[in-house]
């Protein structure tokens, strides 16, 4: 049935589902965004989520001191010059597990050790799922529902353009969250795929919300 004959009811409906959708990827594009921003040059978080894990699911992996050893290092700044007793940790702890295709995330050097000092652990939400379930699970299948769920279902002749746009945009996404990992200087690829999705989802919205709420001239 087209969207525009249903009742006022299910319009609302629709729409509240659409504009929540478009707010949580909006928001779980800003989240991830700030913590790439974070790579750059910032002091470690008050409460980095690197402690929070040696404290938590990964405290089998660590000794008490070794974890003293990582807060010294973190509230000297976690510099790179201080950073050798940590890094051989890394290396006999972290690393079986954790090196190049291994556990995610890969902890083979300082710079993949950085984001976990910076980012606070937050129980936020975004935090809670972290950035490769939003980006590889999470935003497609919100495109998939907004798209099947609605923008197929509007009469508008252009909708098969928008759900090939759409379905680039994501795949886009995809591809850069994946190729980029462990390069901060390929942020703009981040960007790039950020402003594909919030484009295609505000298109998106657009058509199915004209659709659901302009008047019935025919
Ligand atoms: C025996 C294998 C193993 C070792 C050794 C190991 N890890 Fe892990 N690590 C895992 C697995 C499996 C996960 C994913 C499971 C999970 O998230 O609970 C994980 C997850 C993590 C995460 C992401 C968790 C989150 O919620 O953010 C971090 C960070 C991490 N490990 C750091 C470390 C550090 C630092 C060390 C060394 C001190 C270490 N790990 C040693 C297996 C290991």
């Amino acid at each position: 049935m087209s969207l525009r004959n249903q009742p006022t009811s299910e319009r609302a409906f629709a729409t509240f589902v659409l504009l929540a959708l478009a707010t949580f990827l909006v928001g779980g594009l800003v989240s991830t965004l700030r913590r790439d921003r974070l790579g750059m040059a910032s002091p470690p978080a008050a409460r980095p989520r690197l402690m929070a894990v040696l404290e938590g699911v990964m405290a089998p992996n660590v000794s008490p001191a070794e974890v003293e050893t990582f807060r010294i290092w973190i509230q000297g700044g976690a510099t790179q010059a201080g950073s050798g007793p940590v890094e051989a940790i890394v290396a006999n702890n972290c690393a079986s597990c954790h090196g190049s295709g291994g556990e995610y995330p890969r902890l083979a050097s300082l710079q993949d050790l950085r984001p976990l000092v910076l980012e606070e652990a937050s129980g936020g939400l975004y935090a809670m799922l972290g950035a490769r379930t939003l980006h590889l699970v999470l935003f497609p299948l919100l495109f998939l529902v907004a798209g099947a769920g609605y923008l197929r279902r509007t009469r508008w002749a252009g909708r098969r353009i928008l759900l090939g746009t759409c379905a680039l945009a994501v795949l886009l996404d995809v591809g850069q969250w994946w190729l980029r990992q462990g390069r901060p200087e390929a942020l703009w690829a981040a960007w790039t795929g950020s402003a594909a999705l919030t484009v295609g989802m505000a298109l998106l919205v657009a058509v199915v919300l004209r659709e659901l709420w302009e008047s019935k001239r025919n």
